[in-house]
Formats: C-alpha cells, structure tokens, sequence
C-alpha cells in the first residue's frame, strides 16, 4: 500500500479564513480529512462590504490557530504533511498575502513543498472533492468577482469561452440586496426574499441577451433594481422585486449556457458532456435547478459541488496542491501574491496585448 499524499490548503483570498487536509484513498478518491472556515461576515456586516484592511487583521488574528485546528480535526500528526498549498491570487492583496507568507512559513519549517493556487482553479477544480469528474468539462464560475464559462481541458489548461462584460453575478445579487436595504453578505438573502415573491411582476432588463456568444452582462440590472427600490412599500413588494430578479438571472443564465454549450461542442470532441457550476453564486437553490434542467435537455450530465463546498474554502485549494503534488509542480517561497490573476491563457495573451481584463 503506497503512501498517499496529505495536503494543508489554505485560503484568505478575501473575508474567509480556511485550512483544510486533504488526501486520497487507494482508489484515487480525494479525502477530505479536515475543513475548517471562520467567516468575517460580522466585521464586515455594518460597513454594507468588505473592507480589505478589517479583512487582513481578522485574517492575522485567526489563521494560526483555523490551521492548528484543522490539523487537530483531521487525525493527523502535522508531521505527515507532504505540501502546503496556498492560494496566491486573484484577491485582495493584503489578504492573499496572510495566507500565503504563513504557508511559505509552515512549508520552510517543516522542510516540505510549496504550491501556490489560483482561488478561480480551486472553484473550478472543487467539485472533484465529491465527484468522479473527468476531463475535459464545461465549467460555469459563478462568484462575487468573476463570471465565466469556461472550456476545462485539463489541470492548468482553461480556455474562456465567455465572460461578464461588467459586474460579476455575485457582484449583482450583493448590489440588489443593498439597494433592498438586506444586510451583507446579500446573495443567500435575495435567494430567501425570492421565495415570497412573484418572479413575473417586473420585467427586467437583460443586457446583451440577444447578442450571439456566451458573454454575460448584469450592470444594467443595478439601474433598474435602483429605480424600483425607490417605491417599495411594504415587504411584498420586496419579495417581488427580489423574485424579479432572480428570474431575470435564471432566464439570462438558461440562454447563455445553450449558447455556451454549442461554442465547447465546437472546440472539443466530446464522448461525454460534462457541466460543472462552481463559485459562490452556484449554491443558489433555483439557479441549480434551471441549470439542471438545460442539462437535460440537451445531453450533458451535470456535476455541482456540494452547497457547503460553492463558497470560498480551504478544501478546494487543497485538491488543487493534490493534483500539483502529484505532477510536481512545486513553486519557490518568493512566489507573489497575485491580485489579478486570470486563468487562461487567452486571457493572460489579452492582457499581453494591453486589454484591461
Ligand atoms: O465564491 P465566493 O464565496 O467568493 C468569491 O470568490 O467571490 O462567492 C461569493 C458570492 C457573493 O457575492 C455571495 O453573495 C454569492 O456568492 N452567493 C450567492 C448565494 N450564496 C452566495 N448568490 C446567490 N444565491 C446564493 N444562495
Ligand atoms: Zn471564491
């Protein structure tokens, strides 16, 4: 029996503090030993946001004893740890950087591997903790600072096929439920108020719906929000400008995945079509449901990530060092915070051509 890896993931990209152990069973299957999240949602919660300096000394203040305890819980003595994985970027830098100096910290004194991650590869690779998923796979990332479909060919080899032309999807849940006066963080609120509501009193704008391509757009949506929320009156018309909305996204997200769809069928030769949703924004319960079911509808088998695993976590940063490991793709402890830090290649070629990304 061969010695499996065992991997400390951490992660303080932006207002959670995580570590996680992860290994794998005989058969290949990822374990997750331990998963531990403090959330900051409480220092954050009067300022509407998060605020980046609040976030780092929250960050400074936990992340020693989230690792010991993660540790603790897992079983194993910190001694078996055969890598630290951190997450290097994208996110805010003087959050990224709390987690990433202690991993290189942890790394250097116990004489073992650094890796550093890229938090969007942890959402992209996070349903693999709970699933078998082979590649290749079409992935939709849906967070509060990004929003992409993209083609996953293998492990660091992403390809975008499209992508928000403005806000992120997160971004428009947490702009609504200010402007609804629900406190932060407001994308599960919204989810809650829209139960309530009637999903076809308002019709909202849907930019760029009928343009060709997979491309994504929400800002619009925030002017509209703004308008209504000047007459609501009473909680039902919350309800419904909250349902509204959530429809509005649902009918956006269920025309721009058949879009997106047809787009990878061009670019890979596919015996098995896989959708994965990933991102904070993928553990909305009816966005889940309408993405199922233009699965069914067209052939694909769907993949989703746990509710508790769609959120920032160390566990996902975690398969993301396992999978390194095991190619030995090491990096240097002089390794940088990252604070833009895109995905793909054709992305990283943009950039190289001065578009702003
Ligand atoms: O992936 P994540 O935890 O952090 C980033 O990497 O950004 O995503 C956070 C975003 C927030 O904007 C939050 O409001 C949104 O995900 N979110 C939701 C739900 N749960 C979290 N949006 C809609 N419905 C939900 N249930
Ligand atoms: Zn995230």
């Amino acid at each position: 029996m061969s010695k499996k890896p065992i991997i400390l993931g951490i992660e303080s990209s932006c207002d959670e503090t995580a570590a996680s152990i992860i290994s794998e069973n005989e058969q290949g299957k990822p374990l997750i030993l331990s998963n531990i999240i403090s959330s900051q949602v409480d220092v954050h919660k009067k300022f509407g946001g998060v605020v980046p300096e609040l976030a780092a000394r929250a960050h400074i203040n936990k992340i020693d004893w989230i690792v010991q305890k993660a540790i603790d819980e897992s079983g194993i003595r910190k001694e078996a740890i055969d890598a630290v994985a951190s997450t290097a970027g994208p996110g805010l830098i003087v959050c990224l950087s709390v987690g990433l100096s202690f991993g290189k910290s942890f790394a250097n004194a116990m004489n073992i591997p650094f890796i550093s991650v890229n938090h969007l590869e942890g959402h992209a690779l996070s349903p693999k903790l709970n699933s078998k998923l082979n590649f290749p796979y079409l992935l939709l990332l849906i967070s509060g600072g990004h929003s992409q479909y993209l083609s996953v060919k293998k492990v660091g080899v992403y390809k975008r096929l499209g992508t928000t032309i403005d806000d992120a999807l997160g971004e428009a849940f947490d702009k609504t439920a200010k402007l609804l006066g629900v406190e932060f963080p407001g994308g599960p609120q919204i989810e809650i108020l829209a139960k309530n509501g009637d999903p076809n009193k308002y019709q909202l704008p849907k930019p760029i719906f009928n343009k060709g391509g997979c491309n994504l757009s929400f800002a619009g949506l925030k002017t509209a929000i703004l308008k209504l929320s000047k007459n609501i009156k009473n909680d039902q018309d919350k309800f419904d400008v909250a349902a509204s909305f959530q429809k509005t996204i649902e009918d956006i997200l269920y025309k721009k995945t058949k879009i997106a769809f047809s787009e990878y069928e061009k670019d890979n030769k596919l015996k098995d079509k896989i959708f994965v949703v990933a991102g904070g924004v993928a553990a909305n319960k009816k966005i889940r449901s309408v993405l199922k079911n233009v699965c069914e509808e067209n052939n694909y088998r769907h993949i989703f990530p746990p509710i508790n695993l769609c959120g920032d976590n160390a566990a996902m940063i975690g398969m993301v060092g396992l999978e390194k490991f095991k190619m030995k793709k090491f990096n240097k402890l002089d390794y940088p915070a990252k604070p833009r830090w895109p995905l793909d290649v054709t992305a990283a070629f943009l950039k190289g051509a001065g578009v702003k990304l």
